[in-house]
């Protein structure tokens, strides 16, 4: 674990605009920068930096944050490999909390692993680019099957020359050691003799989702058939073949902006459909998915479009595969090649427009894609029909949305020409065999009718209590700590009890203000992220500290963090809008702070009032219903609070138009 300091400092040290500004060309508007957004197309900037405060918005998406939070939606780190990032990038040193010796030595020893891997990989370009062997047989080999040179270099593609331990005995030379060597797997030892494993192949470095080197594919140039045509890393504390996908890396940002993921069979489908335009694109190597590597993908997106080679063969063996895809959630789409075409051969021969246009003109539903591939291949066969029924109701069985299954049932119904209920009762006896659900059959049915009429009532209401808190905290945020002059007006019973209202000035700070009026009426927050930005607020007040946005913005609960942005930048927003238009004025809000503060507060207090008095009208109405039904009810005391309270709406309402 990375230990706290570490972390504290990562956070001190690194600038957002600088970390984003790697990633997303800004430019200056105001106090602020702008660019395009780098989650949506766009062709007018909507994404905002805040270098004051530290933290960005995508208003396109509604995306938004600080700069880790920016590293984990954009490179897809994990929390630990975004402060890993930003360490390296500010160059500070990683501290870290580790427990047991054992876990130290592993952490060591994966780090060693990481550290020749590396070097590994640079060494094999090099050897590719710069050495007379590298660029005659690598190079050309890599050219030859029409791989351009910005290709080779994204995929960081390399050559092991074919000695027997050219490598090895470099790495050595530079003080690699050999304990990590082998276990890498880049070198064999054998009776204390030393092998290159990679030896005469071209290399395919393989990347983790945050773009460590994790291992290697080589392919090996002879025509020997006695040599594997494809040798990778042996399994290793960092190599795990299960938990790989190719071209993951460089792929992750596409994936997740086009929302879908190809998946193909090698290194060299990759290379080509990426060249292609294509560059949302990963292999499974050769292997089917496991769900380690559908996990991955589902990181980045909920669609999985799987691209079959042109053989019958290959695609039969793979059907099992996608139920497993099926079974995490994820929609599977599928799209064949013609006969004795691989995506590689395929994309190579096609313009990028024509690859483009076949794939989104060839790609099927999965389970449709299913069913009338088996069901042409049992036509005029009863008995293998009814084992079809079988296969593709499992398909369907692993689906977790009740919803999307039934639809799949009804689907697949009309394409074998067959009834629901047959389809449906096989549903139920599977799952009831693997004891999964009981409910099965038509779901929306059993949706109860709900009245919308009195919803969207509700709902207005909790909208704009939910637009009043946020007020408040946005208040609260970012002027809490200023002293305002305030004005307020309350009404005054003379002494020969005319009423009269009474102007008061005073100064006070914002938050004490707002705490002091909220208390008064004991007014709770309703949202509870919002009700944990006030509780922490008023925690600062009473331990007399200043109120500060980062650390709302830097907070621990992801939620209160991702608010606040929100908050924050909403602030911002106008600076976009008219940052063509420099010159417009903007009025800043400081200047009616006393205004803003007491609207905000009346008008919650009416809002509640008027609850309070509906809610006191509806007992009314229950009680003079009962009362015809001969039931003697006091109403007095009701009716007294309802003119109480529509006396102080009044009162409120006055106020509200006065301050001005
Ligand atoms: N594969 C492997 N080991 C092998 C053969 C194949 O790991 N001995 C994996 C590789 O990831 C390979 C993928 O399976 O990319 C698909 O194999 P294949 O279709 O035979 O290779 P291609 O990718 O078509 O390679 P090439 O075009 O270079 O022949
Ligand atoms: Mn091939």
């Amino acid at each position: 674990m990375i230990a706290r300091e570490t972390i504290d400092k990562v956070f001190e040290t690194a600038r957002v605009e600088e970390v984003i500004g790697d990633f997303v060309n800004l430019k200056k508007a105001g106090s602020n920068f702008k660019g395009l957004s780098p989650f949506a197309d766009e062709k007018t900037p909507s994404f905002m930096v805040s270098p004051v405060k530290q933290i960005w918005k995508d208003f396109s998406t509604g995306k938004g944050g600080n700069a880790i939070t920016f590293l984990m939606e954009h490179e897809h780190y994990s929390y630990p490999e975004a402060i890993r990032y930003l360490a390296k990038k500010y160059q500070i040193e990683i501290e870290e909390t580790v427990q047991t010796d054992q876990e130290k030595k592993r952490f060591d020893e994966r780090e060693s692993l990481f550290l020749v891997s590396e070097y590994a990989k640079n060494y094999f370009t090099e050897i590719l680019w710069n050495s007379e062997k590298g660029k005659a047989i690598g190079l050309t080999y890599f050219k030859e099957r029409g791989f351009t040179e910005e290709t080779i270099k994204k995929f960081e593609l390399g050559y092991c020359t074919d000695e027997w331990s050219a490598f090895t005995d470099t790495a050595l030379e530079k003080k690699y050691e050999l304990e990590f060597l082998e276990g890498t797997g880049l070198t064999i030892v054998k009776e204390n003799r030393k092998f290159d494993r990679f030896k005469g192949r071209v290399m395919f470095p393989i990347h983790s989702m945050s773009g460590r080197i994790l291992g290697f594919g080589g392919r090996t140039l002879s025509s020997d058939k006695r040599a594997a045509k494809y040798l990778n890393s042996p399994e290793s504390l960092i190599y795990h073949k299960s938990k790989i996908l190719y071209g993951i890396y460089q792929a992750k940002q596409r994936i997740a902006k086009e929302d879908n993921c190809y998946l193909v069979e090698g290194y060299t489908d990759v290379i080509s459909m990426w060249q292609s335009g294509i560059e949302n694109v990963v292999a499974s190597s050769g292997t089917a998915l496991t769900p380690d590597q559908i996990r991955l993908i589902n990181r980045l997106t909920n669609n999985i479009t799987v691209l079959f080679d042109g053989d019958a063969a290959g695609i039969r063996a793979s059907l099992r595969g996608i139920d497993l895809i099926l079974e995490q959630g994820l929609n599977v789409k599928v799209v064949t090649f013609p006969e004795g075409e691989d995506p590689d051969s395929f994309a190579k021969s096609k313009t990028e427009e024509e690859l483009k246009s076949y794939l989104e003109g060839n790609s099927q539903d999965f389970i449709q894609f299913k069913t009338s591939l088996l069901l042409e291949e049992t036509k005029n066969d009863p008995i293998k029909r009814a084992g079809l029924i079988r296969d593709i109701v499992a398909s369907i069985s692993k689906i977790p949305n009740n919803i999307q299954k039934e639809i799949y049932v009804q689907e697949c119904a009309r394409i074998m020409n067959i009834s629901e209920s047959v389809l449906f009762n096989e549903l139920s006896q599977i799952l009831k065999r693997e004891n999964k659900s009981s409910v099965v059959g038509p779901a929306i049915a059993k949706t109860p009718f709900t009245g919308v009429k009195k919803e969207t009532k509700e709902a207005i209401k909790i909208d704009q209590l939910f637009q009043m808190e946020k007020k408040i905290i946005e208040i609260l945020l970012l002027y809490g700590n200023q002293e305002v002059d305030f004005i307020d007006f309350t009404a005054e019973t003379d002494d020969d009890g005319k009423k009269r209202i009474v102007k008061t000035n005073y100064t006070n700070e914002v938050c004490k203000e707002i705490y002091m009026h909220l208390q008064e009426d004991e007014i709770e927050f309703t949202n509870p992220v919002f009700l944990k930005i006030y509780y922490e607020i008023i925690h600062l007040l009473n331990q007399e500290e200043k109120i500060s946005a980062d650390l709302f913005t830097n907070h621990e609960d992801q939620e209160v963090a991702a608010t606040v942005t929100d908050i924050l930048m909403d602030e911002e927003r106008y600076v976009l809008s008219n940052w063509e238009k420099h010159d417009i004025y903007v009025k800043n809000k400081e200047s009616y702070l006393p205004k803003l503060v007491m609207d905000v507060l009346y008008n919650l207090r009416r809002l509640l009032i008027a609850e309070k008095i509906q809610a006191l009208k509806s007992n009314l109405k229950n009680n003079q219903e009962e009362q015809q039904q001969a039931v003697e009810i006091d109403n007095s005391e009701m009716l007294e609070s309802i003119r109480d309270y529509t006396a102080l709406k009044q009162l409120l309402f006055e106020k509200l138009n006065r301050v001005i």
